[in-house]
């Protein structure tokens, strides 16, 4: 069953009933200031950090599950009916609901009794503010006497401490609030607790109207033991002008409408975050009063309905700039518009929210993760390549001297997280892939030379190259039993913790360590390390280091050697050793024999393409965890709790990475099938967790079908098919590799523009244009045969090889690609 449809000319997903199967989100902002709000209006906002600086209050994991918003009431004031047009937080049935979820903005719209309201929530560029734009419409034959209540619940800025540090937070809340007689500026309410001792920052909800009233403290607005779907003054029509004092702060205007029939008005709501000088705090100097006069100016502009279009206006030509450079024309309709659309869009948010808020992840947990950022970079660098680099320095200067890496870093910071440590082995080798990418992009090998610090510490620091060098050997120091690297806490699957050996209840399966580390060794690294090798080798002949590309062949080679010794196990490669020396992800084991991390990960790396194990390990992955919703981690699933493998065997089976479908890994697949020319096989897999693809059996799927999710229920779950945590997961930047680098296989190389589809062999071809170093790549592919072998004609010039060599100060191509 479907929920909406996809408008693909606006770039909007169209949700048509609010009563999705979960609350579907999108995300305001896209540098300072951000918000989460779903399709009924749900969610808050945060100045950079969501922990530290958050602007709203919401109440995650609450009866209804989604409480908590940018709210809206409107009430009848001759029949006292009151409702709520974007559905929540009063639930009254709705005509014509419609959410339109856009790029950086939502629009939200319904009909209640003759009355048409419709808001429009974005975030301008440059801004620190959010704006509501909202419309009211009276489609009556008689007049309506209308009042609109606003509505949001101020958080007390840590959102840790504002949800468990009540003996403080009831006592300092504090507001101010101008009434509206100001001219050009409405009524505003000013949130500033803690704003008269160490807080420069206050936080401010304007409305362009007139007020009739307002409230400032929640239980006035509410009413004693009611809730935001029977608010007290609104019932009564009737704002209570309440003052906070303590207790729990928040903002309501009160505006009366009286439209005639078929009359209109438009209002806007400023909902924003503002710093003020430490030294002119307070106006007049001495007084506990805010200094308004830095922000007045902004307040007036974004009431100006004129100004906020433009705004808008603007925000829809910075997202049209972001997904112009690369556009795509397939068969395939889920294929276009997740390329030209919303998997770009998935990785944008991932950039800028990495793993901090969503409507699973809390906003107060972890930092920003040197693998999962570094993965990120791959879906993302070709949209904004400076920011690419300023990241990729930022996770190099929290390596370690021995190479190693920081799991974690404060996005605040930018420091390592010594609470999470290192030793995840597997960590350094992602920061030669994004930053592989980010030189394949842009050419720009000067970043090589770059000096960043060990650390954070900057009299330790060395060129960028040299990290990547110490991420190599940190591999290469640390080899086991069988030759092959040693896993450390754990390698890409945070929950294959094999030297964990954990019998408490609570303790972290990531930080807590009760072996050696000396036996317990990963095939998956060793794939890993292959890959980043291949990569190293490009960098190092470029540079004219033909020695040190010799030494990075030998030791991929030597890793190669190893994982066919000891890491196949007769049909697939084997995933890991533990710490009794015994194989895990083996025909010899009860329960998870085989993995899908080893399988796509060597086959990238390149193992097993000359001797037929790729094609055979592809082969037991189709057989043995392929699933029509997508490919299994393992199988079987662990059914019970093994001390030697820890959390993995937590989650009850087909869950999560016990046996779920994890669906960052399962476009490893896709490219290893496309690696070895299986086309059909590498669109099938696409397909399989393609969100739009999936649209069909949302009420399976439950997540919003615009994004990917992290997990969806593997077949050992009940509740199969069933997808969780959407939005910030590195699946959505390995699927955009998947789709765009291998399937329709255009791919950036170190020494140009490479372009070697591997599309299903019944597409008759497809069209591409893309923006590459400075030129304009348009692209068209015909197939004439029904294999991946192909033939290009670059500017009317047939080429050797699929590689188009960049051209300085060339800046429109075309490439005609022929397949046979
Ligand atoms: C989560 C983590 C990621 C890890 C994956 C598998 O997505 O963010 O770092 O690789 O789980 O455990
Ligand atoms: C938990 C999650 C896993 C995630 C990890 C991050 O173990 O289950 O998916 O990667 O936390 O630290």
């Amino acid at each position: 069953m479907k929920y909406g449809l996809f408008d693909d000319a606006r770039r909007e997903y169209v949700i048509t009933r609010p009563d999705t199967p979960l609350p579907w989100i999108n995300y305001l902002g896209s540098q300072d200031y951000f918000g989460i709000i779903s399709n009924t209006a749900g969610g808050y906002s945060f100045y950079r950090d969501a922990r530290l600086r958050r602007l709203t209050r919401y109440r995650y994991n609450n009866v209804p599950f989604d409480t908590g918003g940018r709210y809206l009431y409107l009430r009848d004031d001759t029949s006292g009916e009151y409702w709520s047009p974007t559905w929540q937080p009063v639930r009254r049935p709705l005509e014509d609901y419609t959410c339109r979820h856009g790029m950086g903005y939502t629009i939200i719209g319904s009909t209640f009794s003759g009355i048409a309201a419709e808001v429009r929530y974005f975030v301008p560029l440059d801004e620190t503010l959010e704006i509501w734009q909202v419309s009211v419409t009276n489609r009556r034959a008689e007049p309506a006497d209308l009042s609109l209540f606003s509505f949001v619940e101020f958080a007390l800025w840590d959102a840790q401490d504002d949800m468990t540090n009540f003996q403080r937070n009831f006592n300092t809340g504090e507001v101010e609030i101008e009434d509206g007689a100001d001219p050009g500026i409405g009524g505003v309410i000013y949130h500033k607790t803690e704003y008269r001792e160490r807080r420069d920052h206050f936080a401010y909800f304007a409305c362009s109207a007139p007020l009739a009233g307002y409230d400032t403290q929640r239980e006035a607005f509410l009413g004693p033991y009611q809730g935001f779907d029977t608010p007290q003054a609104v019932i009564d029509g009737r704002a209570r002008n309440s003052h906070a004092h303590g207790w729990a702060p928040v903002g309501s205007h009160h505006v009366r409408l009286a439209l005639g029939p078929g009359e209109s008005r438009r209002l806007i709501f400023v909902l924003g975050y503002q710093e003020n000088p430490r030294d002119r705090k307070f106006d007049p100097p001495g007084s506990q009063v805010i200094n308004k006069a830095t922000v007045k100016p902004i307040i007036a502009r974004y009431l100006d309905p004129a100004q906020a279009d433009a705004a808008f206006d603007a925000l829809r030509a910075y997202w049209d700039g972001l997904l112009g450079g690369f556009q795509v024309d397939t068969p395939d309709e889920h294929t276009d518009r997740m390329v030209n659309i919303w998997n770009a869009y998935q990785c944008m948010v991932t950039f800028n929210l990495s793993r901090s808020a969503s409507f699973y992840e809390s906003g107060v947990g972890r930092g920003m993760g040197f693998r999962d950022s570094s993965q990120d970079l791959l879906g993302f660098v070709h949209m904004i390549p400076a920011r690419a680099r300023e990241r990729i320095l930022d996770i190099a200067a929290t390596q370690l001297p021995d190479g190693g890496a920081y799991h974690q870093y404060q996005p605040l910071t930018k420091r390592g997280n010594d609470a999470i440590g290192s030793n995840f082995n597997d960590d350094p080798l992602w920061l030669v892939l994004g930053t592989a990418a980010y030189i394949k992009e842009t050419g720009d090998w000067d970043i090589l030379n770059e000096s960043v610090a060990y650390d954070n510490d900057d009299s330790l620091a060395a060129p960028l190259y040299n990290h990547l060098q110490r991420a190599m050997g940190y591999t290469l120091d640390r080899l086991g039993p069988h030759g092959l690297p040693l896993i450390g806490r754990a390698d890409w699957n945070d929950c294959l913790n094999l030297n964990t050996f954990s019998a408490e209840p609570g303790e972290s399966f990531q930080t807590t360590t009760n072996m050696d580390g000396k036996v317990a060794e990963s095939v998956f690294i060793a794939g890993l390390f292959t890959l980043a090798a291949g990569e190293m080798t490009g960098i190092a002949r470029h540079l004219g280091l033909s020695d040190e590309a010799a030494r990075y062949r030998d030791a991929a080679a030597q890793l190669d050697a190893a994982v066919q010794a000891h890491g196949w196990d007769g049909a697939w490669f084997r995933r890991a050793y533990d710490h009794f020396g015994q194989p895990v992800g083996s025909q010899e084991c009860e329960e998870g024999q085989i993995f899908i991390e080893p399988q796509g990960m060597c086959v990238m790396g390149g193992m097993g393409l000359k001797d037929g194990r790729a094609l055979q390990a592809l082969d037991s992955v189709a057989e043995r965890l392929a699933t029509d919703h997508g490919i299994v981690l393992h199988q079987p699933a662990y059914t019970q709790y093994y001390l030697n493998l820890g959390e993995i065997s937590t989650y009850p089976p087909g869950y999560k990475e016990n046996a779920g479908i994890f669906c960052h890994n399962n476009p490893w697949i896709m490219i290893a099938e496309a690696i070895v020319g299986r086309s059909d096989r590498a669109f099938d897999y696409y397909r399989r967790i393609c969100p739009s693809a999936r649209e069909a059996i949302s009420d399976v799927h439950r997540c919003e079908p615009y994004v990917y999710a992290q997990m969806i229920a593997g077949k050992d779950a009940p509740t199969h098919g069933e997808a969780k945590n959407s939005w910030l997961t590195g699946t959505a930047a390995w699927n955009y590799v998947a789709i765009t680098q291998w399937i329709l296989g255009i791919r950036p190389a170190f020494e140009g523009l490479e372009i070697a589809p591997v599309i299903p062999a019944d597409w008759p071809g497809f069209s591409a244009t893309r923006q590459f170093r400075g030129a304009t790549y348009a692209i068209t592919v015909r197939r004439e045969g029904p294999g991946s072998s192909a033939s290009l004609v670059v500017d009317g010039e047939p080429l050797a090889g699929t590689v188009v060599p960049h051209r300085p100060g060339v800046t429109a191509r075309t490439v005609e690609v022929t397949l046979r």
